[in-house]
């Protein structure tokens, strides 16, 4: 399956940025060997979020790894100007782009750009925008990514008014258009998330920050599916 079958289903994407750096390999096949396919692959600037994170010299070395046992990398830009990124991304073996609608002038332009470079497209919005601004933006993108924290680190608390916030969205969103969830996702509002229209949930510390992530990746998809 490519990017586009796992973005429609219904789907518990580990988040990398959460891992263990020194052992990434062991620490994707863990997730992966539990039936992990599509993970998410956090790009921070310094500039658009506080934190510089990791970029496309980390994604090319584990792009192979994933790819080969039938995964995906869904790379969320968490910068700004982030078409400048998407060539490096494409080279580097990246699936998708979601990218902010705070950080481009123009949502369709931008989609098409990553699309020409062979990449899905995905358009995240921050908690202090409204979900108004963002689904009539969303058009033209293959998801819509509601964060619920606010970008830059792993760990934080999810900000329980999101989920009015993605309810909205899915009430303006055509039937079909994914609605992914980023931040502070665990077992606790799970099933919350999927009863408010959410279909894709990324999940770090719930995940990585667990003893043994196999088992906690499961507990998710099963509270979720
Ligand atoms: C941070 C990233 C998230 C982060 C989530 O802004 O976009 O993917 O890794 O981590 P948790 O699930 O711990 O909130």
């Amino acid at each position: 399956m490519g990017w586009g079958e796992w973005a429609r289903g219904i789907e518990i994407e580990p988040s990398l940025y959460a891992a263990d750096f020194s052992c990434l390999r062991e620490e994707i096949a863990v997730v992966m060997d539990a039936g992990a396919r599509i993970f998410q692959f956090d790009v921070g600037d310094g500039h658009f979020v506080e934190p510089v994170t990791i970029g496309p010299i980390v994604l090319q070395s584990i792009s192979g790894l994933v790819h080969e046992r039938g995964g995906v990398l869904d790379v969320h830009l968490m910068t700004e100007h982030p078409a400048r990124h998407f060539q490096a991304v494409a080279e580097a073996g990246g699936d998708s782009v979601t990218f902010h609608v705070e950080a481009v002038d123009d949502v369709p332009v931008t989609a098409a750009r990553a699309r020409e470079l062979g990449l899905a497209a995905g358009l995240a919005f921050n908690p202090e925008t409204k979900p108004e601004d963002a689904a009539a933006a969303a058009w033209d993108v293959d998801l819509v990514l509601c964060m619920s924290i606010h970008p830059g680190y792993s760990g934080q608390a999810f900000m329980p008014e999101s989920l009015p916030r993605i309810r909205r969205l899915r009430e303006l969103l055509p039937d079909g258009k994914p609605i992914q969830v980023d931040g502070g996702v665990g077992l606790e509002n799970v099933r919350a998330l999927r009863e408010a229209g959410a279909s894709l949930l990324v999940a770090g510390s719930s995940i990585y920050g667990e003893d043994d992530p196999a088992a906690a990746y499961r507990r998710l998809v099963e509270a979720f599916t």
